[in-house]
């Protein structure tokens, strides 16, 4: 996936025809949109080719099982027109690798989670973070999800991934993290969802986010 603006769009709507207006408005402004279970489970698979004629579209399906359906799963994905795929890793080592060269197969990408954003994530991702970000890089995989909200693990798990593998960073606006100190601490890209497509101005808000990107960037 290019890097331009550093924005992804979280397309968590449920309607098709409310995705599709948003994706026109909000297409300029983004680098991918993302779309996982909410939209998929509400409007069907086919959004993903819909949407990919605005943007590549990262299929946010936290692949989690097995090594042989995982594969399953990635190849419908991709069949459907996905650019990019988000795997967890904690499955294990056979499990991420069956995505990743599923991926590569169809010529596409793979996103490990390494840390979630969320509050609970303490419960149990904090201590394996580093491990799953460690095995991103063996893997292959072009990069990781890690949290807007702890800048701090940000910077360590740039730390371990190094320059080559990308970060695309959840957690700004709705769960509180910042798109300015994400990206200082080393993601590549910001996911912002509810603050665009909650708004009743999604190209306007998309727009500041990205002038606030080029702030700490340009
Ligand atoms: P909001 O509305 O909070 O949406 O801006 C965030 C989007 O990102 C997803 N999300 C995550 N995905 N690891 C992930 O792979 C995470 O830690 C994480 N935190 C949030 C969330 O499902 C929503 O689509």
């Amino acid at each position: 996936m290019i890097k331009n603006k550093g924005l992804i769009l979280s397309m968590d709507v449920v309607e098709k025809q409310k995705a599709i207006m948003i994706a026109e408005e909000t297409c300029d402004s983004v680098d991918a949109i993302k779309v996982g279970y909410p939209l998929v489970l509400g409007a069907g698979i086919g959004i993903i080719g819909e949407l990919a004629r605005y943007a590549p579209v990262i299929a946010d399906f936290k692949v989690a099982d097995i090594p042989n359906t995982n594969k399953l799963i990635c190849e419908h994905v991709f069949k459907a027109g996905a650019d990019s795929v988000i795997s967890h890793g904690f499955p294990g080592r056979d499990s991420l690798s069956s995505c990743i060269e599923t991926a590569e197969e169809f010529g596409k990408e793979v996103y490990v989670v390494a840390e979630m954003s969320h509050p609970g994530a303490t419960d149990f991702f904090l201590p394996v973070a580093e491990s799953i970000a460690e095995m991103a890089v063996e893997c292959g995989a072009a990069g990781v999800v890690a949290p807007a909200t702890r800048p701090d693990s940000l910077k360590r798990i740039r730390n371990i991934i190094g320059n080559e593998l990308k970060i695309m960073s959840p957690g700004v606006g709705a769960q509180g993290g910042k798109a300015s100190d994400a990206i200082s601490s080393g993601a590549d890209w910001i996911i912002v969802g509810r603050s665009i497509y909650k708004s009743q101005y999604p190209k306007k808000v998309a727009e500041s986010i990205v002038a606030e990107i080029e702030s700490v960037t340009r």
